[in-house]
């Protein structure tokens, strides 16, 4: 096993055969020697530098049914909230003084917030704070939408593929299109957006076959961001009172997708600190190297519930910016309040 997993540092590839050998056998030695691997291509990268993203959940309204997910359309018990420009760039000046210089706006798929509306959210954005970088992460649109997003100033975007496999998507996500997810991700890099993509760990049925078509995916696709978390039931959920997601599995496909994509920003997720107290610092022990602390006004953030027991829901921005800070520089790592921008070395 060490053998491959040598080879995975080595030459950032592996075969489907060798990617599926190191899921289903890996050992509690290996595991150790692939996240010291992990740890070791991280360094060799960004260094010891953790980004800070500032995060803003700006609706929680959304016309899909993905069946995992506390605020689909169909949970008629999701308490739904729009924030207004004037509260989104409330949010962003909030993070401004507190040292954020990239903003991610999220939300539902929600079609109050046209076209025309994201635009003039993005440029107010960048007006003010012209030194910032806009991620937007608000679903599936057209190119034509994503690249008037683009020209309106925003940098980045997410959007996980949520599962590579095509029989799993279609399960998880009704009237949905495996063939539309891929195509947006492939235009949104053609645009030239940096671009996040990413899938749950977990999730009901999902084996490490299913796993090894989310790296493969992930190889070919080469996004600049990946962001992974567990699959956490929601209650009002169709897969309320299935099991979730484990710390384990995630933060080995952690390291396995930074030693696969040495220079992806990858994102040691909320999801992640929900299933364990100390989970985002694994995280970053074993190769992620951005947090996304949240800057949602107070009273809308136990709205934004995509899964059951999300952490930091009671917590003002400040709080979880010092608080995420200190966890940081305890595992023994530093705080980066740039942009962070995704960096391009060549030789890896
Ligand atoms: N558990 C974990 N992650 C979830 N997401 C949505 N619902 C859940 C859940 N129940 C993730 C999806 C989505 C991201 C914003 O949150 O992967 O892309
Ligand atoms: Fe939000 Fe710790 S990061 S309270």
């Amino acid at each position: 096993m060490k053998f491959i997993i040598d080879k995975l540092y080595l030459e950032h590839n592996l075969s489907e055969e060798e990617l599926l050998e190191l899921l289903n056998n890996l050992n509690d030695e290996d595991k150790n020697y692939l996240i010291e691997k992990a740890h070791e291509t991280r360094m060799n990268t960004y260094g010891d530098k953790v980004f800070m993203r500032g995060l803003i959940e700006f609706t929680n309204y959304c016309k899909r049914n993905c069946k995992y997910c506390g605020i689909r359309a169909a949970n008629k018990l999701a308490d739904r909230y729009r924030l207004t420009q004037d509260e989104i760039l409330e949010a962003c000046s909030e993070g401004y003084k507190l040292g954020y210089r990239t903003f991610v706006l999220q939300g539902g798929e929600d079609d109050y917030f046209t076209d025309e509306k994201i635009v003039q959210i993005v440029k107010a954005i960048k007006n003010r704070y012209s030194d910032t970088a806009i991620t937007l992460s608000i679903g599936e649109k057209s190119y034509d939408s994503y690249k008037r997003f683009y020209e309106a100033g925003a940098d980045r975007y997410l959007l996980r593929h949520e599962t590579a496999s095509r029989e799993l998507y279609e399960k998880l996500h009704p009237g949905m299109s495996f063939d539309n997810r891929i195509r947006c991700l492939f235009d949104l890099k053609a645009i030239g957006y940096q671009v996040g993509a990413g899938f749950m760990i977990g999730l009901p049925g999902q084996t490490n076959e299913d796993y090894v078509k989310d790296l493969v995916f992930l190889k070919r696709l080469e996004p600049h961001m990946v962001g992974i978390g567990p699959f956490i039931p929601h209650k009002d959920t169709p897969l309320g009172k299935e099991k979730g997601g484990t710390l384990e599995k995630t933060i080995i496909m952690l390291a396995i997708i930074r030693l696969l994509l040495p220079k992806v920003l990858l994102p040691a997720t909320t999801a992640l600190g929900s299933i364990d107290p100390i989970g985002r610092e694994k995280g970053i022990k074993a190769g992620a190297n951005v947090v996304m602390p949240n800057l949602s006004p107070t009273s809308v953030r136990k709205k934004y519930a995509l899964y059951d027991g999300k952490i930091c829901t009671g917590d003002e921005a400040a709080e979880c910016r010092m608080c995420i800070e200190g966890r940081i520089k305890k595992a023994g790592f530093s705080v980066d309040m740039s942009r962070g921008d995704y960096k391009d070395w060549g030789k890896f």
